[in-house]
């Protein structure tokens, strides 16, 4: 299944937990620089698009294209490694929480290269060995994510097919948008389904798995194992885990 059916398969209640999270809008907004035309590529329902600028987004999933504003900006049926777009026609292009879902990373961001004369793109830094032992629900609940990055380029690999810098993006407490991480502090969210079911990884994993983990949260939290573990958390504001601006 392509990126694109998937999201129209698990996308149907996307707006429910996800949205724009002003902190982080705002690191992405700054990397933009001075940009007056900027490309979304993966824009799903719009998060993150600025309200400031002329956007033109790219969508290949029709379910999310669905769930955009009326007054979005417009959109483009099309995917990251084929933009239908002459080259260096726009200030910018930025791609937000979209590029693990791409077939071949390296050739979207060849194509936003190709097509901007800036790239800002929202990702993990899955090269560090230590990655799946940052976030206490990949460590000790659900170890299959290690899987589902197999194969993907690293961050080096990926900086270093554009050029730039990245710079790391932490995760408030708060974080108003529900992917995957964003409950870090907030555990008893990963037991309602509508938070499950606005991450891809859940359904990426199978329900069996799903189950397991959640079961075993559920007591966790229920006998205060959840707590005692990770004691040093509650007193954090941000979590860093290993998400980055790649700027070129
Ligand atoms: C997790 S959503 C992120 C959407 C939005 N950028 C946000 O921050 O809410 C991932 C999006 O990437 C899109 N996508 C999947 N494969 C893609 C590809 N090859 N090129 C462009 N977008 C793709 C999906 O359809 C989905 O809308």
């Amino acid at each position: 299944m392509s990126s694109a059916q998937l999201y129209d398969t698990i996308g149907a209640t996307y707006t429910v937990t996800r949205r724009t999270e002003p902190r982080i809008a705002a690191q992405i907004w700054a990397a933009l620089g001075d940009a007056r035309t900027v490309l979304n590529v993966g824009a799903g329902t719009g998060s993150y698009e600025p309200t400031d600028r002329h956007v033109l987004a790219v969508e290949p999933s029709a379910l999310m294209r669905s769930q955009r504003p009326a007054d979005a900006a417009p959109c483009l049926i099309a995917s990251a490694e084929n933009l239908p777009l002459d080259d260096q026609s726009f200030d910018a292009a930025m791609a937000v929480a979209t590029i693990h879902h791409w077939q071949d990373p390296i050739a979207g961001l060849r194509e936003m290269r190709r097509v901007a004369r800036r790239v800002v793109v929202l990702t993990h830094d899955t090269s560090d060995a230590g990655w799946l032992h940052r976030f206490w629900l990949t460590r000790d609940y659900l170890p299959e994510v290690a899987d589902l990055i197999l194969g993907r380029p690293s961050l080096t690999e990926m900086t270093r097919a554009i050029g730039g810098r990245t710079e790391p993006v932490l995760i408030p407490w708060d974080c108003a948008d529900g992917f995957f991480e964003a409950y870090w502090r907030r555990p008893e969210a990963y037991l309602d389904e509508n938070v499950r079911r606005g991450v891809s990884v859940w359904a990426k994993v199978g329900p069996a798995v799903e189950q397991r983990a959640v079961h075993s949260l559920r007591d966790d939290l229920a006998s205060g194992r959840w707590a005692e573990r990770n004691r040093d958390l509650v007193n954090l504001d941000t979590a860093e885990l290993g998400l980055r601006l790649l700027v070129a």
